[in-house]
């Protein structure tokens, strides 16, 4: 599992999926960029995801909420009062510390003494000493290590069922030190809120203080009456949105699976009271469909209904993925009632109803959310598709069999030589395709080389230009996932492609 997560991880970078941000400066903790291959993935996964809410609905539209929202928002929402993390206190020192960063700096005090056993170790042996081998099987190394992993599982567990009293005893078990007093008087188990704050207005004294977005839910709640009024929406009927979201958080080491930037796609579906049944069932199935189309089998996901219900909910379940590292969280829906609506009603002193023509009666609707990460989307996808084949001839081969529909690059076209005319009839095949699909022209090392260098990159087809195109205007295409070569018409090959492509 840990193997196959690491290949993940450098895969996504070596093919220009996922870097690291800033990484000329050692990169940000839990902050990633898209690079070139990345982006057009995100974007296909974002755009699946519209075409399916907001396209294929008559009764969803999508917008474009701002990220910086009145402060008042997040009073309303709930996130000012209870969206928080433990923290502690240090009565002596009057210094707070996160749980994370005072554990995982009492993790970096034990690996400073398995640096030290290495070192002793390779001045003792010299020339025959095996840092590998010395650090795999000598017992009291191999002890720390364990120590380590244990405290990681176990603070991580905890943290995420919001077990504080588990995190406290850890850090008792621990007597952590202050990494500045040396004093191990810890005390109180705090809360720190997971939003990031920042400043609106250029002087001091005139700035407002302000969240970066935790959420996009609330960007669809705080408009919901403009939508209903300028697009005569009729309950029951849908908002939808895309966009970054921000959360400071505390277990952020799974690559993209947990960030403190990341972007979600938010639908919210506004319904009469008392139908949420119904709705929460109806969605439920319509997003396992969503994901079931993409042709990931079908044990790879699993609901899991909470029996724990958030402070707005009366009924929430989980779309489970199975990652690399296990089950986990992809997507949450979640029945929210009038919470929201009636909070932010309460908050702004604005009604915020539905009038309803048919029963002649206003209401607060409820609402139905559907919420899923698109960073974490993306993970479940690459993490899927990326295998090693072994091949007849014994070798193996590197593939990342992501659904065509949302591969980066359609097709690459490659020239069988770069002479004889070859090139220049390839680029007007790119030329020609460009329109409809995303396309590489690729004609540097030899063409089974070229071939391996597609699989790897998940390019669903390779169109291979040779002597006999020259001819017959006929062009070989490969499929990525077969091997299967066939020999078809330049003219063709559109339709080919787009039968594979298009949903
Ligand atoms: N509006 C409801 C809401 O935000 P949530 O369960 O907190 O609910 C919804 O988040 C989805 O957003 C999650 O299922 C997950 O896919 C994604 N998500 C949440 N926090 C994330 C993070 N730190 N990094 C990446 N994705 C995250």
């Amino acid at each position: 599992q840990d193997d196959q997560f690491k290949k993940v991880v450098s895969h996504a970078k070596e093919y220009g999926y996922v870097f690291q941000s800033s990484e000329i400066y050692d990169g940000l903790s839990a902050v990633y960029d898209y690079a070139q291959n990345g982006a057009e993935l995100k974007k296909n996964i974002r755009d699946y995801w519209w075409k399916a809410m907001v396209q294929m609905h008559d009764n969803i539209v999508g917008i474009d909420s701002s990220i910086f929202m009145h402060p008042t928002t997040w009073k309303a929402s709930g996130h000012v009062d209870a969206f928080n993390d433990p923290l502690i206190d240090n009565k002596d020192s009057k210094k707070r510390y996160r749980a994370d960063v005072l554990i995982e700096d009492y993790c970096a005090k034990i690996e400073t003494k398995i640096d030290k056993e290495v070192d002793k170790a390779a001045k003792r042996f010299g020339d025959a000493f095996n840092k590998d081998e010395f650090i795999s099987t000598n017992p009291r190394v191999v002890g720390y290590y364990d120590k380590i992993k244990t405290i990681l599982s176990r603070m991580a567990k905890s943290l995420e069922a919001e077990d504080l009293a588990d995190v406290k005893a850890l850090i008792e078990e621990l007597e952590i030190a202050d990494p500045l007093t040396g004093s191990r008087n810890w005390t109180e188990v705090k809360q720190f809120n997971l939003m990031f704050g920042t400043k609106l207005g250029a002087s001091a004294e005139s700035a407002m203080d302000l969240y970066l977005r935790p959420e996009t839910a609330q960007g669809i709640f705080v408009n919901f009456l403009n939508v209903q009024k300028s697009g005569r929406m009729k309950i029951p009927f849908g908002i939808a949105q895309t966009g970054k979201a921000f959360r400071n958080e505390i277990v952020a080491r799974q690559f993209i699976f947990r960030m403190r930037e990341f972007e979600q796609m938010e639908m919210q579906f506004f319904i009469k009271p008392g139908t949420q049944q119904e709705w929460f069932e109806y969605w439920k199935e319509a997003r396992m469909k969503w994901h079931l189309s993409l042709g990931m089998e079908a044990e790879n996901y699993r609901f899991h209904d909470h029996e724990k219900l958030a402070h707005y909910a009366d009924a929430a379940t989980d779309i489970e993925f199975k990652f690399p590292f296990g089950f986990k969280e992809l997507e949450g829906i979640h029945s929210r009632t009038d919470f929201d609506l009636k909070q932010h009603e309460k908050f702004s002193g604005k009604k915020l109803q539905y009038f309803d023509h048919e029963m002649n009666e206003s209401y607060t609707p409820y609402v139905l959310e559907t919420s899923i990460g698109l960073d974490r989307m993306f993970l479940a996808v690459f993490s899927n598709a990326l295998v090693e084949e072994e091949l007849e001839n014994n070798t193996t081969r590197t593939v990342l069999k992501l659904p065509a529909v949302l591969a980066p690059i359609k097709a690459a076209i490659l020239p069988l030589v770069k002479k004889d005319g070859l090139p220049e009839v390839a680029r007007q095949i790119m030329e020609d395709l460009k329109w409809d699909f995303n396309v590489d022209y690729d004609e540097k090392d030899a063409v089974g080389r070229r071939y391996r260098r597609q699989d790897a990159n998940g390019t669903p087809f390779c169109i291979t230009v040779d002597h006999d195109t020259l001819e017959d205007n006929t062009v070989t295409i490969r499929h990525r996932d077969t091997m299967e070569q066939t020999r078809v018409k330049i003219e063709d090959l559109r339709e080919i492609i787009r039968k594979e492509v298009d949903v």
